[in-house]
């Protein structure tokens, strides 16, 4: 259905599909009688204290505001995050700021964190959450000087973990000026660290651990990812989520849309993602990692698992493969657990990480 819907939905500037997308997610939501997937099953994963169904969940910035959350669950993801959401409701870059690059199965977008507010969020999360996991995620307004980032952040933070399962801190949006510059070691010591102190505020008030997971870029120059992976190493953030969009153009050659200024998501953004994944699991074995960046397919979600993510998310493969995307990732997943004569998802991947290492040829079967 969504193969014949397409040519008509890319007819129209990226921004009206997506919109068209997310209101007919709403009522599919309403129409939808929601159903609680089994956290026991074989895709089931047990990570930051928390219980998914399955470990596929939606990246951030598809539903930035919470406005689909009903009909999103219901397309079978794990969990869903909703964000980047700022202190104060923000519009954006100017139009246009978000190109389709059709046959790389790609998108460019310079959003800069368009969003309707903390505060709207809070209210819609506080009205309904499904019954999956929701992560919100957070980021600083585009006038919030960067020595200031810090206050944004633990603003969103206040405002929005009563209502939050885990907390996303944003380092990593090519699209705000300077926000990249945050993953600096020593910013990022500071940052998280006062963020880590609200968390064990929240803590102590609620009884409740609020897991903050931060999220990077895929385009360091080798040295300075180590030095932010060994300050995560120190205990400031509880996952990795790894990747954002990147700035660079790999495999795109001549096509006229890479011109445009903005982070580049979907297919050509896969190998750099595993890189960051790969080299982020070696540094920080202790620290789950989200892994997030050209899925598409069950292979490639398999490779970023086998890479050492623990958790997935996809945003760009829904545009291009529509929401039936969901179901054929986790379906070959499940046969690769089967396939391997396993009985979970976590004994599949740790017999498949360990047959990687020790050299011997990984189960090879076919999607
Ligand atoms: C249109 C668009 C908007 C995005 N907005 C956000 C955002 O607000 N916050 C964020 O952390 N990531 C944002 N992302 C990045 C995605 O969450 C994801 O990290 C990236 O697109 C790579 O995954 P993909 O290849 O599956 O799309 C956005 C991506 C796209 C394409």
């Amino acid at each position: 259905m969504y193969k014949s819907l397409r040519p008509w939905l890319f007819r129209v500037p990226p921004e009206t599909a997506h919109e068209a997308a997310l209101l007919a997610l709403r009522v599919f939501g309403a129409l939808h009688r929601p159903s609680v997937a089994p956290v026991d099953g074989p895709l089931a994963v047990h990570v930051l204290g928390l219980r998914f169904a399955n470990p596929l969940g939606l990246a951030a910035g598809f539903d930035k505001n919470g406005r689909a959350l009903r009909g999103l669950a219901a397309l079978g993801f794990g969990f869903l995050e909703v964000g980047t959401v700022t202190p104060r409701a923000q519009p954006g870059n100017p139009r246009p700021r978000l190109f389709r690059l059709t046959e790389q199965r790609a998108l460019i977008n310079r959003l800069g964190f368009n969003n309707a507010g903390m505060e709207k969020l809070a209210a819609r999360l506080r009205a309904y959450r499904p019954a999956i996991p929701v992560g919100v995620n957070i980021g600083k307004n585009r006038d919030t000087p960067l020595h200031r980032a810090v206050d944004d952040y633990r603003l969103g933070f206040a405002a929005l973990a009563p209502y939050a399962d885990y907390l996303t801190v944003n380092l990593s949006s090519p699209n705000t000026p300077g926000l990249r510059a945050l993953q600096e070691p020593d910013t990022a010591r500071l940052l998280l660290g006062a963020l880590r102190e609200d968390q064990g505020a929240f803590f102590r008030q609620s009884g409740r651990h609020i897991p903050i997971a931060v999220k990077i870029a895929p385009d360091f120059a080798p040295q300075t990812l180590d030095a932010l992976l060994a300050v995560l190493k120190e205990g400031v953030c509880d996952a990795v989520i790894a990747t954002n969009t990147t700035i660079r153009r790999p495999t795109l050659g001549h096509v006229p849309m890479a011109g445009e200024q903005g982070g580049l998501s979907g297919v050509p953004l896969a190998a750099l993602s595993r890189e960051i994944i790969s080299r982020s699991f070696k540094a920080l074995p202790d620290i789950p990692i989200i892994g997030v960046g050209g899925i598409n397919n069950a292979e490639e979600a398999w490779q970023h698992l086998l890479a050492g993510a623990s958790l997935l998310q996809l945003y760009t493969g829904l545009i291009y493969e529509g929401p039936r995307l969901v179901h054929t990732i986790l379906a070959g997943l499940a046969d690769r657990v089967q396939a391997g004569g396993h009985d979970d998802l976590g004994n599949a991947l740790s017999a498949a990480r360990r047959n990687l290492s020790s050299g011997s040829r990984p189960n090879t079967v076919k999607f």
